[in-house]
């Protein structure tokens, strides 16, 4: 009985000093990647100041940042938020007291926007950087424009925090990727004309990242943030929309109820950024959704 009971005890005994072994592996496997340090070459995107352009960012901010920066892009604190895991502010992109905008150069923004890392090099958690490495040339800088005379705000943010916990499940996959592992990494980006196209309405959907939700094919699946059960919508003519028409497209999205009179859950759908894109924007999204092949809905994540 007692050469029993020590045999069980060694082998409790092993596998808990393998599961420690594995953990501590996942642990260091993380902090390597979220703290690697990155270099790309400068984009050498000159910055305009011209009142159209300003504009113009105004207007790509005002349906691009502040679902996650604010309306007055002062930054969110916090942003995301679980114990024992991580801590996430977006951070405050204005030149007032506790924000970037009086600090971070030209190329700093850039680094951000368009690659997904800090002035130091190490990863942002920032997750539209996949869909604003397809932002050209010219929209960055319009964009970095308008921050630049966008009205300070004085919030203090925090720099990411996370917890040994929180390298050790972003080992095991439960955060996708840093932003920096699936971004691009191209400089001198253009885009389409602007207009009611089905190359202007991908290009507009993509900077949007419709695709971060409903996934790289539109046909939707299980939603990424697994606190929320959700089955994200098919965006191709598999779906709902293959009975819609672009007015009741547009309705929609400024409504956030469906044609079949179903509510949008806005705390997941950023319906207050979609909202700020113009009829003719929405109209050419409009035209790429239909432009798509009719996929079935995903359900899970494959
Ligand atoms: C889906 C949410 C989301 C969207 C959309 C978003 N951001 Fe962010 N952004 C964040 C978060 C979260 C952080 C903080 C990341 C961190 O600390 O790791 C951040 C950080 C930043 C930073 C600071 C990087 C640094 O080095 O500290 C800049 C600059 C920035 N965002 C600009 C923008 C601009 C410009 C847009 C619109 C074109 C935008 N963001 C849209 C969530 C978002
Ligand atoms: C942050 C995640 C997220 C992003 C980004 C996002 N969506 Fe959604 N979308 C959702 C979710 C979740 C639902 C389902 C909401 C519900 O049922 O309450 C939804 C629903 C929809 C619906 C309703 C479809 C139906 O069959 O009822 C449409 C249309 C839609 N989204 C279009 C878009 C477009 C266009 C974009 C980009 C401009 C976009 N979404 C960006 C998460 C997102």
């Amino acid at each position: 009985m007692k050469k029993i009971l020590k045999w069980i005890g060694i082998v409790l005994g092993s596998l808990i000093g393998l599961l420690l072994v594995a953990v501590a592996a996942l642990y260091l496997m993380g902090k390597a990647r979220m703290e690697k340090v990155y270099d790309f070459p400068p984009s050498g995107i000159v910055v305009p100041t011209d009142e159209a352009s300003i504009a113009r960012g105004k207007h790509i901010v005002e349906t691009t940042c502040i679902g996650c920066h604010d309306a007055d892009l002062g930054g969110k604190t916090p942003f995301i938020a679980v114990d024992g895991i991580m801590a996430l502010d977006s951070v405050n992109l204005t030149s007032g007291e506790g924000g970037i905008g009086g600090e971070f150069s030209d190329e700093d923004f850039v680094r951000a926007i368009r690659h997904g890392i800090n002035r130091e090099g190490k990863p942002i958690f920032m997750p539209a950087v996949k869909a604003f490495a397809h932002m050209s040339d010219e929209d960055l800088a319009a964009v970095i424009a308008y921050l630049r005379t966008a009205p300070p705000v004085d919030r203090a943010t925090k720099e990411l925090q996370v917890e040994p916990m929180g390298f050790v499940i972003f080992s095991l996959g439960v955060f996708g990727n840093m932003p920096v592992e699936d971004a691009t990494h191209e400089n001198n980006v253009t885009a389409p004309a602007p207009g009611v196209t089905v190359e202007y309405g991908e290009y507009r959907l993509t900077l949007s990242d419709c695709h971060g939700c409903h996934y790289p094919d539109l046909a939707g699946g299980k939603y990424g943030d697994p606190t929320f059960d959700i089955i994200v919508p098919n965006l191709t003519p598999g779906g709902d929309l293959a009975n819609w028409t672009v007015e009741g497209f547009i309705q929609t999205m400024r409504t956030g109820v469906t044609p079949e009179g179903r509510g949008l859950n806005s705390n997941v759908m950023p319906l207050d950024e979609i909202n700020n894109l113009t009829d003719d924007e929405l109209t050419a999204i409009w035209l790429y959704l239909q432009s798509l092949p009719a996929l079935p809905q995903r359900t899970g994540t494959e």
